[in-house]
Parts: structure tokens; C-alpha cells; sequence
């Protein structure tokens, strides 16, 4: 199959998925050759940037994966005030990124709902509606969902981790708070309230299999995402899944499914906006910008503040590095340049599917 006759595939079975993402030497390059294509071909060469603000690693969840699970009784729990969220929102409007992305451990309270609010009103208030916001704070109610859309966040990330139900159980507590299908109803709210709303998985979890990978994509296109964010999981110490870290597939392996996985889902989702994770610069230190160079076209430098960084610690080698200084969007802005790459500052970047999903309503 030539370029061209890619770009137009709409049949994608499980069975084609697969054989791309097992490519590997000069096919594996040819797949990543073609992913950045794909990317300049429906959504464009720009990368867009959005600041990510860490907001709270308070969390009501216990996720056998994350070092903030709630039973991690060793983190020092923090909570941002408004002050440094704005503090945050400003240097991104300075900087001219257009967009943030907040973060949080997920609570379910109406304290917590209010908080969100509160920060989504003051960002909106203060950048005069400039700055758009994704949120990513997890699983709540569809009326949580409608009053911070009204608030101002028309973006919304929520990771499914993994859509194969028996993978998802085994890395989650059995209880009503970790529900496969729960999650599942969490992402159809946020469609139907009108957000522009992205998933995701990790990528070389214990036990996952090549087939679930190609599951996970032909779910994204049933489901018909927006957006995608995904990196590879990385084992934590302090969590129970560290226990299997044995069967783990070696790290740079992990690395470049992952790139896999990325183009891939370029090919076969076509215009949707997919970020460059900030776990794949937990393994390679340019991991984000080699993620944009097979595919993806966000990134999302962290802007939390340096005293509560290293306490929103998700997994191993996640960077701490001060980013969001003027020399280090430099860095990237010179890095992207060398595989064709402008960062699109003072845009939006929102997703192209989206849009298209709106028009033709
Ligand atoms: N490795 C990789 N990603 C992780 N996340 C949480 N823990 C880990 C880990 N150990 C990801 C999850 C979650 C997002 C906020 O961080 O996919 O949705």
C-alpha cells in the first residue's frame, strides 16, 4: 500500500492492527515514517502545547499501578491553592501555550467539585476565555461533569487503561470505585455533555497481549475519541503491581510499542489529537519529541510548582526536572524543529475530529 492508500483505509480489522504493531527493524521504521505522515496529512505539522498543573495528589482511588494510590501512606499529599494554579495559568498565557491541562488525584466530594469550579471560573476570569483547559480529574457524576463544563473546560481526559474488562479488574480493586463499566458510562457523559474527550491506556502492562493493544484501538474508533493520551506503564516500588515487574517486557521495548501504538493510532484515527506522554521521557530523555516524530501533536510541559513536583509521583524515572522555563521550551521548540515540527503558540490545537464530529450534526 502506497501513502495515499493508507491514509483512506477506514477497514481496519484486529488481525492488520497487530501485524503493524509487531513491525519491527525497517518495518517498524516504515510504520513510524508513516505515522508522522498521517499527522501532517489530517491534523497538520503543528504541535500544540498545553501547560500541565498537577493540581492535587489527594485520591480517593487505590490503583495497583500508581504512586499515589490511596494506601501509599509514604506520599506527603499536597493540594495547590488558587493562587499557585493562577500563578501557573498566567505563565502559560505569558508563554503564549493557549491551553492547561489540570490534573488531580480524583476526589468525589462536593468540597472537590466547588474547588474545580472555583479554579475553572478564576482561569477564565483571568485570561478573559484566552486559555483553553482540559480536565483531568477522573471519574465523577454527569452533573459534575455538566457544571465544570459550564465553568469553562471543554476538554476532558479520561484514560480507561486497558478495555479488556479481565485486564482492567486485575489491576484495579474489586469495588465499586474501580468499575470497568462504570469508567466506560464516565466516557459516554462526557460526550453527551459536550466535551472534547480523550482516552487512553498504558501500554506493556503485565499480562497484556498484542491482541489487547489492538482491541484497545478498534475500541477508540467504535467509541470515536477525540483525543488520546497514552505512554507506557512503568513500574512504582510502592504499589502492589511492582510484584510482577518480572514479566514486564524490557524498557526499551516498552519505549517503542509504545511509538507503535502511536502510529498506529494515527493511521487508523486519522485526525484526532494524540499527546506525546510524559512517561516516554521517563525512559529516553527526548521520549516526547520522538513521540511527536512518529505521530502525536501535543505536548504537555508540566507546570506545577517545584515544591509539590516530586510528590505527584506516578511511577519510576517520572522527570522533575524544572520545565516550563523559558530555555526549556527553547530546548523543545529547537528539537521539534529538527524533524519539521512548530510548536502552534497562541493556538487552541483543538482536535480536527472533533470539530468535524460537531459539524456534521
Ligand atoms: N505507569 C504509567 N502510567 C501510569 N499512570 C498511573 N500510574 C502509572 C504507572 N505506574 C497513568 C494512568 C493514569 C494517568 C494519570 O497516569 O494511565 O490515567
Amino acid at each position: 500500500m502506497n501513502d495515499k492508500e493508507y491514509f483512506n483505509k477506514n477497514d481496519w480489522s484486529q488481525a492488520e492492527i497487530e501485524t503493524l504493531l509487531n513491525a519491527n527493524g525497517a518495518s517498524m521504521q516504515e510504520l513510524f515514517r508513516l505515522g508522522a505522515a498521517a499527522r501532517d496529512h489530517f491534523s497538520g505539522p503543528k504541535v500544540y502545547l498545553r501547560g500541565l498543573i498537577e493540581y492535587s495528589n489527594q485520591c480517593g482511588k487505590d490503583c495497583f499501578y500508581c504512586g499515589i494510590r490511596k494506601s501509599n501512606r509514604r506520599v506527603q499529599r499536597y493540594q495547590l491553592s488558587e493562587d499557585e494554579v493562577l500563578t501557573a495559568a498566567r505563565y502559560a498565557l505569558e508563554e503564549n501555550y493557549a491551553s492547561l491541562v489540570i490534573q488531580s488525584g480524583e476526589l468525589e466530594s462536593p468540597a472537590f467539585t466547588a474547588r474545580i469550579t472555583r479554579l475553572l471560573k478564576a482561569i477564565r476570569a483571568m485570561s478573559g476565555g484566552k486559555l483553553g483547559v482540559t480536565l483531568s480529574v477522573g471519574e465523577q457524576t454527569r452533573e459534575v461533569y455538566e457544571e465544570w463544563f459550564e465553568a469553562g473546560a471543554h476538554r476532558y481526559l479520561l484514560r480507561i487503561e486497558s478495555t479488556n474488562p479481565e485486564l482492567f479488574r486485575r489491576i484495579h480493586p474489586d469495588n465499586e470505585l474501580h468499575r470497568f463499566e462504570r469508567r466506560i458510562a464516565a466516557l459516554h457523559d462526557l460526550k453527551a455533555v459536550g466535551y472534547q474527550t480523550g482516552t487512553g491506556v498504558m501500554i506493556g502492562l503485565p499480562g497484556q497481549t498484542m491482541s489487547d493493544l489492538a482491541r484497545d484501538i478498534l475500541f477508540f474508533k467504535e467509541f470515536d475519541v477525540d483525543m488520546l493520551g497514552m505512554g507506557p506503564y512503568l513500574e512504582h516500588p510502592e504499589t502492589p503491581l511492582f510484584a510482577e515487574r518480572l514479566q514486564l517486557l524490557p524498557l526499551t521495548d516498552r519505549f517503542e510499542l509504545a511509538l507503535k501504538m502511536i502510529a498506529v493510532c494515527r493511521l487508523v484515527l486519522k485526525d484526532i489529537n494524540i499527546a506525546s506522554a510524559t512517561a516516554l521521557q521517563a525512559i529516553v530523555p527526548d521520549g516526547r519529541e520522538r513521540g511527536i516524530a512518529v505521530g502525536a501533536n501535543v505536548i504537555m510541559p508540566n507546570l506545577t510548582p517545584q515544591r509539590v513536583r516530586s510528590d505527584y509521583f506516578l511511577y519510576e524515572n517520572k522527570p522533575l526536572f524544572e520545565e516550563g522555563v523559558a530555555s526549556h521550551l527553547a530546548e523543545l521548540s529547537r528539537n521539534l524543529a529538527k524533524t519539521g515540527n512548530a510548536i502552534g503558540f497562541g493556538e487552541w490545537g483543538d482536535s480536527r475530529h472533533f470539530s468535524k464530529r460537531h459539524s456534521t450534526k
